[in-house]
Parts: structure tokens; sequence; C-alpha cells
């Protein structure tokens, strides 16, 4: 069940260029919290800004700690938070991943890797073999954390600058990794070859979509995709990433 929690912050430390890292202590939201679920932070500045999405990369036992890029007003905000603030949070959000048994390989691209850093934690708690393939436009953040969680890491930056130069699923293929579940985030485009190269190989594969929300708790249609339903007349439903996702399963997805 969601809750509004005030949430307040640990620490903020800048990881990279435009990449912020907070932790919150916000007991209530972290004690449900799972791996590839999100939390929606008000920015609460007197302007009336929705509350913004953001996924959950590290649960500890009473705190959340998320990773994110500025983009815009709201990230803008919570990159200026410092320790001692405030802030709201509605959480925890969406289904997160449903953690199988067996090998994973772990597939993220650019501010879609945060998520899979529990995700890694949590598969490799419970005993999986966990590869982690990172994708970047240039350089690369928190690999390092996935190494020391008993990962094996392998990037790809579209400048070469670190490891494989192009992109996450050349890296697969040129490598052959393959695993028994793929747990995958980032840009929609990423998903969708990776989707390809998944049933191709057989792979089951379960992608985080980071659509575009407004309301974030299933009130409007800011966030919906095509999913598919075989009791829809057209086969397919709309469904809404903040409340029916943001995982699904990519054979559900309409890539189109
Ligand atoms: C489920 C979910 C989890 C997310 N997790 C993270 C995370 O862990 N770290 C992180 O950095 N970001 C994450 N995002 C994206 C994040 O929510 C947006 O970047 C943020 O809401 C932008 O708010 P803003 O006010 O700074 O920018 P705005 O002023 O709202 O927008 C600035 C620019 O960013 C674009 N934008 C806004 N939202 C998105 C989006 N979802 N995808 C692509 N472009 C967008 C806008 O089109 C615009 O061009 C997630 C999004 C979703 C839906
Ligand atoms: S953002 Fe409003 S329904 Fe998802």
């Amino acid at each position: 069940m969601k809750k509004t929690e005030t949430a307040v912050v640990l620490s903020n430390n800048k990881l990279s260029e435009g990449i912020y890292d907070i932790v919150l202590e916000c007991p209530e939201c972290a004690a449900m919290a799972k791996a590839g679920q999100f939390i929606e932070i008000y920015p609460d500045n007197g302007v009336n800004l929705l509350a913004r999405p953001i996924s959950i990369c590290e649960v500890g036992e009473k705190t959340l700690r998320i990773v994110f890029q500025v983009v815009g007003k709201g990230t803008e905000l919570f990159s200026g938070l410092m320790e001692g603030d405030s802030v709201r949070i509605l959480g925890t959000c969406g289904n997160g991943y449903d953690l199988k048994s067996g090998s994973a390989l772990l597939v993220g691209g650019g501010i879609g890797v945060p998520p899979l850093l529990e995700t890694a934690k949590r598969l490799i708690a419970a005993g999986s073999d966990v590869t982690v393939v990172l994708g970047f436009r240039s350089g690369s953040f928190l690999s390092e954390e996935f190494k020391k969680a008993g990962a094996k890491v392998y990037i790809a930056t579209d400048d070469g600058s670190v490891g494989f130069k192009g992109n996450v699923v050349d890296l697969i293929k040129s490598e052959d990794l393959t695993a028994d579940t793929v747990y995958s985030c980032g840009p929609k485009i990423m998903l969708k070859f990776l989707a390809l190269h998944c049933e191709e190989r057989n792979m089951p594969l379960q992608v985080s979509m980071e659509e575009r929300m407004a309301c974030g708790i299933g009130a409007c249609v800011g966030c919906v995709v095509k999913i598919k339903d075989e009791t829809a007349a057209d086969g397919w439903a709309h469904k809404k990433v903040c409340k029916d996702g943001p995982v699904f399963d990519s054979k559900e997805v309409c890539w189109e």
C-alpha cells in the first residue's frame, strides 16, 4: 500500500556531471520497498509542480537511495537538497521486478542503471549468478558498486571512453551473454532492441518503462503503454506505467 511520508535527507552527493545521489530516511517506505519500484517526490517550492517519479536505487533498513539526472525544474530542485532537509514522498509505487531463481543478466542504459543495483543485490543474496551490462553515452557511474555487490560487470559507451565502444545489445552479442532471466531499464529504443535479441535467444525479459508521467497515481492517462490483452477487441490494452508497471514482460509490450 502506498503512503505519503516526510523523508529526511541524510546525504546528497554529486556522482558525476548532472547526476545526484541522495539517501533519504523514510522508514515506512523503506520497509515496503521492492527492487524496481519507484517513489514520487514532491517538489515543494511554492511552484505547483507535479510529483516526479524516481526509481529506488538501494534500500536500507530505514532508508532509500535515489540516483537521478537533472533534466528540468523538479530534478534541479532535488539536486539542491541538503542534509537535514525534509521532502514529501509517495511510495512505494509500481510493481517492481519479479525476481526469479537461476542466472540473471541485468541491462541498464544511462539513468536506467540505478534501479538495477538493488535488483542485483537481492538476486545475489538469493544465490543467483548475476551479470550486469551497463550502457552510457560517455564515462560511467555506479559500476564499482555492482562489482562490490558481487556482480560480473560489462560497460558499453557510445564514445568508447569506458569499456566496449557501442551499445549494450552489441556488447551482449559480442560476448555471447546469456541468462535464465534478463531484467532491464533504460531508453525505450534500447529496450526494443534488447527485446528483439532476447526473443531470438529465447531469454525471458522484464523491462522497466520510464515513460513520462503526470499524476503518478493512475488517475490520468499520462503514462499509457500498449500491452497485449487477448480479451480486448483489437488484442491490445492501454496500461498505465505508474499503476500497472513500470515493469512489464517484454513479449507483451507493443514496441512500434
Ligand atoms: C518509473 C520511473 C522511474 C524513473 N526513475 C528515474 C531515476 O531513477 N533517475 C532519473 O534521473 N530519472 C528517473 N525517471 C525520470 C524522471 O522522472 C524525470 O527525469 C523527471 O520527472 C523530470 O522532472 P523535471 O521536473 O526535472 O523535468 P521536466 O521539466 O518535467 O522535464 C524536463 C525534460 O525531461 C523530459 N522528461 C521528463 N520526464 C521524462 C521521462 N520519464 N523520460 C524521459 N524524458 C523525460 C521532458 O520531456 C523534458 O524534455 C523515472 C521516470 C519514471 C516514469
Ligand atoms: S501518470 Fe497519471 S495515470 Fe499514470
